[in-house]
C-alpha cells in the first residue's frame, strides 16, 4: 500500500542534510521533512540527557507533521537517544546511524582505523559495544573534533580555520598508520573535498550516508508504505535563525529553498 506521508529527518544542525542528499537521491517519490535543532548544537558536548530532550521535542514536532518514518541523522543523537525513541515509539519505523566500524574493519589493510566523531559519540555505551562486537581484529584510534561542527554550520567547508582544525585532528590518525578513516559525524562529509587534499590518496574514507537511505528504503519498503508517483518536495525546517540557514544551504544542500522556524 502506497503512502504519501512525509519521512521526517532531523540532527543537532546542517550535518543531516549529507544523509538528506542520499535519501534524496535514493528516493525522489517520498516528501521528505528536515529539521536541523541549530538551536541547539552542537550536541557532541552535550549531556545524554539534553540530547534525549531534545530528540523527544523533535519527535513530537515530526509526527505532528504526519511523519510515516524517523530517520536520526546523527551519530551523537544515535548514541544518546536511539532506544529511547524506539522504546518510546515502538510502531514508528526509524533508522538511526552510527560510525562505520565494521566496513572500515573489514576494508582496512593497515590493521589501524581512525574514528573522526564527536566527543559524546566517542564517550558513548554503544560506540563501545560496536567496537566490542566488530573491531577486534584491528588496532582503532578515535578523535574527538571539537570546533569542526561549528565551522561546518557557518558554511565554512575549506577556509583557513578549518583547514587548521581538521589538519590537528587528522595528523595523529595518519602518524599511526590509519590507512582507513571513518567520518563518524554526519557534518563531516561535507568536508571531504578537504580531507582528500590533507590525507594520502590511499587512505579511504567511509561514512554510512548512503547505507542510511538502502536500510530507510528496505524498511519502508517491508512495511508497505514506500510512496508512489512523481517527485515530491522537501521541507525544511531550524530551530536556529533561518537566515543563517538558508545562507548555508546553496553551499550544503541546494540554493533557493525556503526555510521556517521551528520554535523550541
Ligand atoms: N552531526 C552530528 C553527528 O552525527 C552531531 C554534531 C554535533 O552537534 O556535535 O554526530
Amino acid at each position: 500500500m502506497a503512502d504519501a506521508a512525509p519521512i521526517g529527518v532531523f540532527d543537532s544542525g546542517v550535518g543531516g542534510l549529507s544523509v538528506l542528499h542520499e535519501i534524496r537521491a535514493r528516493l525522489p517519490r517520498e516528501s521528505l521533512i528536515y529539521l536541523a535543532d541549530c538551536g541547539h548544537v552542537p550536541y557532541g558536548e552535550k549531556t545524554p540527557e539534553y540530547i534525549r530532550a531534545r530528540c523527544r521535542a523533535i519527535a513530537e514536532f515530526l509526527l505532528a507533521r504526519g511523519a510515516k518514518a524517523l530517520v536520526v541523522a546523527c551519530n551523537t543523537a544515535t548514541a544518546a537517544a536511539a532506544a529511547d525513541l524506539r522504546e518510546h515509539y515502538p510502531q514508528l519505523p526509524i533508522v538511526a546511524m552510527e560510525p562505520a566500524v565494521k566496513p572500515a574493519a573489514e576494508a582496512t589493510r593497515s590493521g589501524v582505523v581512525g574514528v573522526l566523531a564527536t566527543t559524546g559519540t566517542l564517550k558513548s555505551a554503544r560506540f563501545a559495544a560496536l567496537l566490542d562486537r566488530f573491531a577486534n581484529d584491528v588496532r582503532v584510534i578515535t578523535q574527538p573534533c571539537p570546533g569542526l561542527v561549528e565551522r561546518i554550520e557557518l558554511g565554512d567547508l575549506d577556509g583557513p580555520q578549518t583547514r587548521e582544525l581538521l589538519q590537528g585532528y587528522v595528523a595523529p590518525l595518519l602518524a599511526e598508520g590509519c590507512d582507513t578513516l571513518i567520518l563518524g559525524c554526519t557534518h563531516y562529509p561535507f568536508l571531504r573535498p578537504l580531507l582528500r587534499e590533507l590525507v594520502p590518496a590511499d587512505v579511504s574514507l567511509i561514512d554510512t550516508g548512503a547505507a542510511v537511505a538502502r536500510q530507510l528504503e528496505r524498511l519502508l519498503q517491508v512495511r508497505g508504505i514506500l510512496a508512489e508517483g512523481q517527485a515530491k518536495k522537501t521541507e525544511l525546517w531550524t530551530s536556529g535563525a533561518v537566515e543563517g540557514f538558508e545562507r548555508v544551504l546553496p553551499v550544503l544542500w541546494r540554493a533557493g529553498e525556503a526555510v521556517s522556524f521551528f520554535p523550541d
